[in-house]
């Protein structure tokens, strides 16, 4: 490659090659200027569909549609440069059959220009994480936590313990043999996710699964403390960006209420030619 030729986008094979070296990073992305400052530092953004819940208010993500995905995808991909794009498939989009998922994730990566999906599910998805990856749709897997299914889960609890944790050893191990290139694993616990990122050739990305996956996911507005209606356990606060606007929000209310904003330097001035109007 010349020094003058564009950066090599990251892809699927190249995330699929990271297993057991550094490790890999990840966080949420769903607009550019968010997209842009993740590209600097991470891996991958993923288009998550906690969009819904962070971005637009809503209280699963159970409500989030195509267009939601693919509105938000797009700005993600004009955001970066060198991380990789996931975009999440929504509640609804996949789980009737392969070739409903095969149409929607090719919708998705045409029209946001991503280069994979994610979809939530084990072995029970592996039929259609099979069928898509045979006909050129790389699938990140999401198993352990799967959100989209709340209602059924009955709440958003950790996933693994005791008789279960047999289940998600299978789920990892069917996603893997169905072809995905990386598997999510959200709310097990870290003895279980060490076990299965051991005996999986493809990389495991954790978000509350312990240090031993092969990288990590956060959403971008916990991470930053901009998302603040709950903050689940495994959720480090870098930094309190919503405490930071909601001082600079209430500030501004007050210079105008004082008519100390706009001040002269934020206003123009008059060109008196002649009479004034
Ligand atoms: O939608 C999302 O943000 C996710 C992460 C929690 C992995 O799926």
């Amino acid at each position: 490659m010349s020094a003058t030729s564009p950066v090599r986008a990251v892809l699927p094979p190249d995330i699929r090659a990271r297993k057991g070296q550094a490790p890999l990073v990840v966080l949420t992305a769903y607009t550019t200027p968010i997209a842009r400052l993740v590209d600097a530092h991470c891996d991958m953004a993923l288009v998550g569909d906690s969009v819904g819940m962070v971005l637009h208010g809503m209280p699963s993500t159970i409500g989030v549609t195509m267009e939601m995905m693919i509105l938000h995808g797009r700005a993600v991909v004009r955001g970066l440069q060198k991380a990789m794009a996931v975009i999440d498939m929504p509640f609804g989009s996949y789980e009737e059959s392969p070739q409903q998922a095969y149409r929607n994730a090719a919708r998705l990566m045409v029209e946001t220009g991503a280069p994979c999906v994610k979809l939530e599910g084990g072995a029970h998805m592996a039929e259609t994480i099979a069928f898509l990856t045979k006909r050129g749709i790389p699938v990140q897997a999401h198993i352990g936590l799967t959100p989209q299914s709340v209602n059924t889960l009955g709440g958003y609890k950790v996933v693994g313990r005791e008789a279960e944790a047999d289940q998600v050893m299978q789920d990892a191990l069917a996603v893997e043999a169905a072809g995905a290139f990386s598997v999510v694993l959200e709310k097990v616990p870290m003895g279980l996710a060490a076990r299965i990122t051991q005996r999986l050739s493809i990389p495991t990305i954790g978000i509350g699964a312990g240090a031993a996956c092969d990288g990590q996911v956060l959403v971008v507005d916990d991470m930053l403390g901009f998302f603040t209606e709950f903050r689940p356990k495994f959720v480090k606060r870098y930094a309190n960006l919503g405490g930071l606007a909601s001082e600079a929000i209430a500030e501004y209310a007050a210079e105008v209420r004082a008519r100390q904003f706009p001040a002269e330097e934020h206003s123009f001035a008059d060109v008196l030619k002649g009479k004034q109007p």
